[in-house]
């Protein structure tokens, strides 16, 4: 299956032909599509991973590459959002896991491997003081805007166009109609100036402010070190919660991108691949604040959770951070990433196509377009034909990307890898550049 002759017609005929050429290649995962629709309204249980005409279906992946039910093989660069940073076999993590599994999977009380890896994360992170665990980073920010409200005595919650804070906090594209009920002030990402003014305006009832760094699903745009220097300022004036949303962004250096900037907030939360690739979810910060949690005070505030500290998650994410993912692997990893991200904005620049790849370190970014992109607004309504057909052609040359034209970086990758990446990049452009002109 390849369409390596240039393609020189229109973008929806493209496209067209780009779904019907990967209906016929993967028959197995459209009929196990078409069984979960019986069951799973449009047969899904998560949005993100729809896109039609169906979804692939995997079958298993090994270090870096997965296979679906059809038997063909891709480098996996979706890297489950962020989350499969380890790859799929990783055997430190995978070692902790087979421990903790002989040892009991549900026991009911607290274990040292939730004491372990909370200290590896607050030895890590310059916000946290203190930390506790969930399951999701969707969790773990609903429960750092609860400790926000419930310690400030305000209700409302500053949030920026486009972030993507979980299912239900989630402001940009899908899902808005289903976020929990908080009353938002809604301010303009990396507008320092309307933001600021916003923040003047509505201190007195402003409980937090959170804000992704740099923004994941959103496009992967960073804060430009002045916004973030902003909300620092103007949360800490006037005793608003400043939270960092690191779900994402904590793999992009040794201490997150808080540490890169050199900003501290108050909270923060954590998540996806901090649980070794297990569920996941943290929230911490402040002591003050997180001294509230403290059972042993009469007035302590509640926070409960069946498996917050699951003995496989607990393990999995402690060996890994411990003997895997060391600050000098996340360097390396970044790195890594800066460079492809040199590299594919290099082939976009020879071949004089109209866009971008955003981003930082680990994390990137397609954006068909050559407008400028200051913030999630921006890429929002890029073209969703070109993204599309981008994806299709990616699994076509045998590279597993997100729909949302997101690639990310995993441990197992090497240069074999990126180097297929760029290649497989470059071709694609060779075989719609005219299409995409257009
Ligand atoms: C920045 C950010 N925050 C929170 C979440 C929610 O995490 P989870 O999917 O584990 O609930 C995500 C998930 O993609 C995310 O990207």
């Amino acid at each position: 299956m390849n369409d390596a002759a240039t393609v020189n017609y229109d973008l929806n005929a493209a496209l067209q032909d780009a779904e019907e050429r990967f209906a016929a290649a993967n028959p197995k995962s459209a009929a196990l599509y078409e069984a979960a629709c019986l069951r799973m309204p449009g047969g899904n249980t998560r949005t993100v991973l729809f896109y039609p005409p169906f979804p692939l279906s995997l079958a298993g992946g090994e270090g870096c590459y997965v296979e679906d039910v059809d038997g063909h093989r891709y480098a996996d660069f979706v890297v489950e959002q962020t989350a499969g940073l380890y790859g799929h076999s990783d055997p430190t993590v995978r070692r902790a896991v087979a421990e903790a599994l002989e040892g009991g999977i549900t026991l009911g009380g607290p274990t040292s491997r939730e004491a372990e890896l909370a200290e590896l994360l607050v030895d890590r992170f310059p916000a946290l003081d203190l930390v506790r665990f969930t399951n999701s980073g969707t969790e773990a920010n609903l429960l750092a805007l609860c400790t926000s409200r419930a310690a400030t005595g305000r209700e409302n919650i500053m949030v920026f166009d486009g972030c993507y804070h979980g299912s239900v906090i989630s402001f940009g594209g899908y899902g808005s109609s289903m976020n929990v009920p908080f009353p938002l002030v809604k301010a303009p990402y990396n507008d320092a100036d309307h933001t600021l003014a916003l923040i003047e305006e509505n201190a007195s009832d402003l409980a937090a402010v959170i804000v992704e760094p740099m923004t994941g699903s959103g496009g992967c745009i960073p804060c430009t070190p002045e916004f973030l220097k902003m909300l620092r300022e103007a949360t800490a004036r006037h005793g608003i919660v400043l939270i960092f949303d690191e779900v994402m962004t904590s793999r992009l250096s040794s201490g997150g991108l808080q540490k890169v900037y050199g900003i501290t907030p108050d909270l923060m939360t954590l998540g996806k691949y901090v649980g070794g690739g297990l569920s996941f979810g943290a929230f911490g910060g402040r002591r003050d604040l997180m001294e509230r949690f403290d059972p042993r005070r009469p007035d302590a505030f509640g926070h409960a959770g069946t498996f917050n500290n699951n003995v496989l998650t607990m393990a999995a994410g402690a060996a890994g951070l411990r003997e895997v993912f060391t600050s000098e692997a996340a360097e390396r990893l970044n790195a890594s990433g800066d460079r492809l991200r040199e590299r594919l904005n290099s082939v976009l620049e020879r071949k004089g196509v109209a866009g971008r790849v955003t981003g930082r370190g680990s994390m990137m970014m397609l954006h068909l377009t050559d407008s400028p992109l200051n913030g999630p607004r921006d890429t929002n309504a890029v073209r969703p034909e070109a993204r599309a057909l981008f994806h299709l052609g990616m699994i076509e040359r045998g590279f597993y990307v997100a729909r949302r034209n997101m690639m990310v970086l995993s441990l197992p990758m090497g240069e074999k890898e990126l180097d297929g990446l760029v290649g497989a990049f470059e071709n694609f452009f060779d075989t719609y550049g005219t299409v995409l002109a257009r």
